[in-house]
């Protein structure tokens, strides 16, 4: 069956759910879909067509130039429901934004806010059973764009697709995370693409975290490309230090993401009177930070994440272990976070957005 939901979309419906194939108590992140996916595609100088449909496989030319040259972006959100069964987003503006600016980055043509928020909204209440209430469950919204263009030029594809994917989700790393700082590899450079959510800077990831890997390590800490000296990144996520009481980060430059959750902790931190530096912090200092017990947390934020603590980190094959502490920044800050999120506390920053 297919109906009109709004002037512009429609959607074709599924004929039975394959909710009761999903094993909400084990989900593996990003592993399982919802019924749905949203298209919408980009053709002769505009969006057009948006659709929800069954989610399934898409035929696309091989010559497609995403396959050839990477022309995609990405975002990563989540939806929440509360006690009452009422859904949320968190600060989804800011989603919508960095994806137009990714793509701007990327020579890809924005996407239209009022078909984001309608498709989002419209397919979040037709997969509304597969958003679980309870603390840390949540449905992981990922929305892309692909160059669908036939022809390998290396050009702009003059075609694109718009897609939304929801998988439900649980935590994204189960414990403690093991870092190694990087002394060769770089995520991001000056002038590059670093602060875009292109598909390529996470597979540029994937070969030096594997060597992490094999070494015992779960994530790389991203230090500049220049020098190797200033600690950037960690892994997917932004990067926290804490150094006695104060919460150190590195600025938003071309090499870092404007992640949402980086900035919703630095409100929150800055809310309670905890001094948050934004600036350049190198290894040196991070070191004798960790030699004088000055050192007492470092964790990463990120939407899939939240906020994940790193026990041990790796410098010049040297590891440097941080012992727990019982007032940690990143497990008060998780759940202040988590708490605005699913509804539980005074949102006095706006953060929240109804879906209704
Ligand atoms: C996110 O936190 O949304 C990310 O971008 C991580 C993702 C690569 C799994």
């Amino acid at each position: 069956m297919s109906t009109k939901i709004s002037h512009t979309i429609s959607v074709k419906h599924i004929e039975k759910s394959r909710i009761n194939e999903v094993d909400f108590n084990n989900l593996i992140f990003g592993n399982d879909f919802t019924d749905y996916m949203f298209e919408c595609d980009f053709r002769n100088g505009s969006w057009g067509n948006p659709t929800i449909k069954p989610f399934g496989n898409l035929s696309i030319s091989p010559a497609a130039k995403v396959f050839h040259y990477g022309q995609a972006v990405f975002e990563g959100m989540k939806a929440y429901k509360d006690e009452q069964g009422k859904i949320w987003l968190f600060r989804p503006e800011d989603n919508f934004n960095r994806i137009n600016k990714s793509s701007k980055r990327l020579a890809i043509p924005e996407f239209p806010k009022e078909i984001f928020f309608e498709a989002l909204e419209s397919m979040l209440l037709l997969d509304k059973d597969w958003i679980k209430p309870g603390f840390g469950n949540s449905l992981y919204i990922r929305p892309f764009v692909i160059a669908t263009e036939s022809g390998v030029s290396a050009s702009p594809s003059s075609e694109y697709k718009f897609m939304i994917l929801f998988s439900p989700a649980q935590a994204y790393y189960s414990g403690d995370v093991k870092v190694v700082i990087a002394e060769h590899f770089s995520r991001s450079a000056d002038g590059g693409v670093g602060a875009a959510k292109a598909a390529g800077n996470y597979a540029a990831q994937f070969y030096p975290t594997n060597l992490a890997k094999e070494q015992g390590f779960h994530q790389v800490i991203w230090t500049d490309s220049n020098e190797h000296k200033y600690l950037e990144e960690a892994g997917t996520m932004n990067v926290f230090f804490r150094i006695n009481d104060t919460l150190i980060t590195a600025p938003i430059s071309d090499r870092i993401l404007d992640g949402i959750t980086r900035k919703s902790l630095i409100a929150l931190a800055k809310r309670d009177g905890i001094t948050v530096e934004e600036r350049r912090i190198t290894i040196q200092e991070l070191i004798e930070a960790s030699k004088n017990n000055a050192l007492k947390e470092i964790f990463g934020t990120g939407t899939a994440a939240v906020i994940s603590p790193v026990s041990d980190f790796s410098h010049q094959q040297v590891v440097y272990h941080l012992p727990k502490i019982s007032n940690s920044f990143a497990t008060i800050f998780k759940t202040k976070l988590m708490e605005i999120q699913y509804n539980k506390s005074e949102d006095t920053f706006g953060w929240r957005y109804p879906v209704e």
